[in-house]
């Protein structure tokens, strides 16, 4: 990669047909196959994340990751981890550090990044289904789909979609 060109943003998330991600600090589902994606596409990578999620994802650092966490309190520093202030903090620290850069939410996280994300691994998870966090509309926006899978379980229909932006 050039030294001055910068790495592209890559957002994980699953939501619902109504945009839900989460309910009471946690997912609204259990959902063990797209655990196993998310933790698949985020290993070995730089994953920015809010102070909720990353509170909620005490494994966060196995498996190679790198965790950028963005909160006003920079007591959370630990070795290994990055604090930022505010997004764009978070993804000037993420373009110095290792492999991807994958924006793993919350809510006004996705929403401030949206404008400027390149792909999404997107979980959409087929059901409307009550919850107090949302992701923000993504589908006004031009996408190519460069890989699906259907999927389900007892409960769920789903599907894993990667969007590529198109400018
Ligand atoms: N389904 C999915 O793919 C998915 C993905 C992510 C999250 N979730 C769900 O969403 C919920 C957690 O997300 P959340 O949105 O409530 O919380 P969050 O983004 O994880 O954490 C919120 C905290 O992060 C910091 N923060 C967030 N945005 C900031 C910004 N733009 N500038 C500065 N600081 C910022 C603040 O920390 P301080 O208060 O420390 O300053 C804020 O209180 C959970 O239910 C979780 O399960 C689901």
């Amino acid at each position: 990669m050039h030294p001055t060109s910068t790495k592209p943003l890559n957002f994980a998330v699953a939501c619902s047909e109504n945009r839900v991600i989460g309910r009471g600090g946690k997912l609204p589902w259990h959902i063990p196959e797209d655990l196993a994606h998310f933790h698949r596409v985020t290993a070995g990578q730089t994953v920015v994340l809010g102070r909720i999620c990353y509170e909620t994802w005490p494994r966060v650092r196995e498996d190679g990751r790198v965790p950028v966490v963005i909160t006003r309190n920079r007591t959370l520093a630990r070795p290994g981890v990055h604090i930022a202030g505010t997004v764009d903090e978070a993804v000037a620290i993420a373009q110095t550090l290792p492999g991807e850069i994958i924006i793993c939410g919350g809510q006004r996280i996705y929403e401030e990044l949206l404008p400027r994300a390149d792909r999404i691994y997107l979980t959409l998870v087929h059901a409307e289904v009550p919850g107090d966090t949302w992701f923000p509309e993504w589908r006004h926006l031009t996408w190519r789909e460069s890989d699906r899978r259907e999927s389900c379980d007892a409960n769920f229909r789903y599907t894993f979609s990667t969007l590529d932006r198109v400018r």
